[in-house]
């Protein structure tokens, strides 16, 4: 039996999220925004005023975090570290800083990918981030990767700071999107790469639905495949 696993990466501000966010929704299967998770260890570094180049204190901390997702009422996913809800908190421009900076430790990496792969383990499940269909889930049997130019992804993240009360220039936006960007393509450790077997949908001048219509057709296809070989089941698509 082949759990669907559906993985979304690429780099920020290409609407990931909310493609994700939504695939699940059609779907009926979990969200899983890995960012978050790296998001939420950038914070407990911060709030514990440790230097983000203590490797050994992060790794130590990852490992005894407790990162966990819950559905709202109103369908928005609230990530809780160790029990807390931290979903607006993570979202601050300093947090998105140290999650870049966190997220290039190799083994706090691997101690994230293996929570990760535990919540991925019984399948129908929407993975978003940089390494999930390379790393996290290389087996999944569909694959996104979602491109836009930088001056587009920068204008969004704009857009969304400025949503959330946190005034800054598109100039200021841009540059932080081009450093996030190089330091998320050239570390060492898993750096963005298109997955093998990925379907790239550069989304410049496309409107969010009309990225989901295409990701629900391809799902679609497959569940449809698998049911005419006769593979059954609610976790056997
Ligand atoms: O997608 P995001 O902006 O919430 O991700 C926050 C940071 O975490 C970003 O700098 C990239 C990093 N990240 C990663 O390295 N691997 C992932 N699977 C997800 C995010």
């Amino acid at each position: 039996m082949t759990p669907l696993i559906i993985t979304i990466d690429g780099p920020s501000g290409t609407g990931k999220s909310t493609a994700a966010r939504q695939l699940a929704k059609r779907l009926g299967y979990l969200y899983l925004d890995t960012g978050a998770m790296y998001r939420a260890v950038g914070l407990k570094a911060l709030e514990k005023k440790i230097p983000l180049t203590e490797r050994g204190a992060l790794v130590k901390l990852a490992a005894r975090s407790r990162i966990t997702f819950r559905v709202d009422p109103g369908h928005r996913l609230r990530v809780l570290l160790d029990g807390a809800d931290v979903t607006e908190a993570i979202r601050r421009p300093e947090v998105s800083e140290a999650a870049s900076r966190v997220a290039t430790i190799p083994a706090l990496r691997r101690a994230l990918v293996r929570q990760q792969k535990g919540l991925g383990a019984r399948g129908r499940v929407v993975a978003e981030g940089r390494d999930t269909g390379t790393v996290v889930f290389p087996s999944a049997p569909l694959k996104f990767f979602l491109t836009a130019s930088a001056k587009e992804r920068a204008r969004r993240r704009l857009n969304d700071l400025r949503k959330m009360g946190h005034p800054a220039s598109l100039s200021q936006v841009l540059e932080e999107v081009k450093r996030r960007d190089l330091r998320d393509r050239h570390r060492t450790a898993s750096p963005l790469r298109v997955p093998k077997g990925a379907v790239r949908i550069d989304n410049t001048g496309l409107k969010s639905n009309q990225v989901i219509a295409i990701m629900v057709d391809y799902a679609q296809r497959i569940l449809h495949r698998n049911r005419r070989r006769g593979i059954h089941g609610r976790r056997a698509v």
